[in-house]
């Protein structure tokens, strides 16, 4: 049997499911989740799921992957045979991710062009980004685009590769988004901005922002579909994996904390603390970063730098992305790995071309009152990742047993907080999975409002 690579230590593991986790997740979604699910009060919400639910589904994951071996389709099934259909679902979720989250990654291509041919004034305009959803030929090409480099990648098998340059262009993106996250606070206004980001009202609860937060944690650390197990079966024993996994927490919020910082602050300069302006969804960040540096000045220089790095980040997280699902394929079926990887790659353009076209020529279809962009990715964040984190707790808790996961732990270090990961694991977590899962989906089809 061919033996699996391991990373070279724990920073390159660090460093590579970093760069699954950091992206659009945390620079695009998260902000515009916090800003319309009342601020303070979302990431108050967030930090709390990200110390309970997010580290005990991380711990677990990496834990089931370093003691099998094992990508997530054969990993819960080498655990339990029975159980083995949690790895399907882990291996749907990435699927309906990939096309979807290509034809975002195309919006910032998209962006990086315009800034490169010098048209930084015309993004820095109302309404570009809605006329840029409704021409749909432009839409396909650079999500066409976005989807044939990460099909390049794959294909190639320079992963790692890609993943050196992380060394170089995270530490920069980090620094470039500090410096700009200290600009948008000091505009005019945005005072207002930074207390409605970090001061939770208590008035602003809701249960829709408890569901948003618990599926958005899922998805900025790629949790819940199979990707943090395929990971952990390549750490070695000797790396100690509750720092591991801590980091990666740590460093993944880090930057979803400053994206918001960029964003929410300037909302509110922007719209003279209009509030409606925060509801502005999935373009929130198109909108509002082209108006901060349009102010800063040298808008050129800065939103190319900018977008790139995005974009670079948006592509390490699509390259894990697609390596889930081309790896479960593969290790499934014994398929020839070139060729799942191109017709992956055709299939996901294809299906993204749904999503893409969804403001325009598809504009017209509703699915349970989303548009086909946010009812995929809804679908998927608050539906089949709460399955998946649910049915994974159930399984490790009830089915093989919390010690199993301990023993894993235990091998490279003592296992510090093993009282708090034992009570989340058997009880609250797949409690309190249940009752958000439920309030989700009926509230979803209309049976409850809350
Ligand atoms: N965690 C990535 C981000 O925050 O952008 C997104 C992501 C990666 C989603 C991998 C799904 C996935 F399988």
């Amino acid at each position: 049997m061919e033996k699996r690579s391991s990373f070279s230590g724990q920073l390159g593991f660090v460093i590579a499911a970093s760069g699954s986790a950091v992206g659009l997740g945390n620079i695009w979604r998260f902000p515009y989740l916090a800003a319309k699910y009342g601020g303070g009060i979302f990431l108050l919400v967030y930090l709390i799921l990200l110390v309970t639910f997010g580290y005990t589904l991380m711990l677990t994951e990496n834990a089931i992957g370093r003691k099998t071996g094992k990508g997530p389709l054969i990993a819960f099934a080498e655990l339990n045979k029975k159980w083995g259909f949690i790895g399907i679902i882990a291996t749907v979720i990435p699927a309906i991710i990939m096309p979807y989250y290509n034809v975002i990654g195309g919006w910032v291509l998209k962006y990086l062009v315009m800034y490169l041919i010098g048209g930084h004034s015309a993004l820095a305009s109302d309404g570009y980004f809605g006329e840029m959803l409704g021409s749909p030929i432009q839409l396909l090409i650079y999500q066409g685009i976005f989807t044939a480099f990460t099909t390049f990648i794959i294909y190639l098998g320079v992963e790692k590769g890609i993943e050196k340059y992380s060394r170089i262009f995270m530490p920069i993106l980090v620094v470039m988004a500090i410096a700009v996250s200290i600009y948008s606070i000091s505009l005019p206004g945005a005072m207002a901005g930074v207390k409605y980001f970090f001061i939770p009202n208590f008035s602003n609860f809701s249960i829709s922002g408890v569901i948003a937060a618990l599926g958005q944690m899922f998805y900025s650390l790629s949790l819940a579909m199979g990707i943090m197990i395929a990971y952990g079966s390549y750490l070695p024993r000797t790396e100690n994996l509750e720092k591991s996994v801590t980091q990666i927490e740590v460093f993944d919020t880090f930057i979803a904390v400053i994206a918001g910082l960029m964003i929410i602050p300037a909302v509110f300069a922007f719209s003279g603390g209009d509030e409606s302006a925060l509801s502005a969804g999935p373009g929130l960040m198109f909108i509002t970063l082209p108006q901060v540096f349009e102010k800063m000045g040298f808008s050129t220089v800065i939103g190319a730098v900018f977008f790139f790095l995005v974009l670079f980040a948006a592509l390490t997280s699509s390259i894990s992305i697609m390596e889930a699902i081309v790896s479960s394929i593969c290790d499934k079926t014994g398929w020839a790995r070139s060729k799942v990887t191109i017709v992956t790659g055709i299939l996901s353009f294809l299906v993204g071309m749904l999503p893409a076209l969804g403001y325009s020529v598809l504009s017209w279809v509703h699915i349970f009152g989303f548009d086909i962009l946010d009812f995929m990715d809804f679908i998927t964040n608050s539906v089949l990742m709460p399955i998946c984190a649910f049915l994974t707790c159930v399984f490790v808790a009830w089915v093989i047993g919390s010690n199993v996961i301990a023993e894993e732990v235990e091998q490279s270090g003592p296992f510090k907080r093993k009282k708090l990961y034992n009570v989340m694991v058997k009880y609250i977590a797949p409690i309190l999975l249940f009752v958000i899962l439920a309030s989700s989906v009926l509230q979803s089809i209309g049976l409850i409002k809350i």
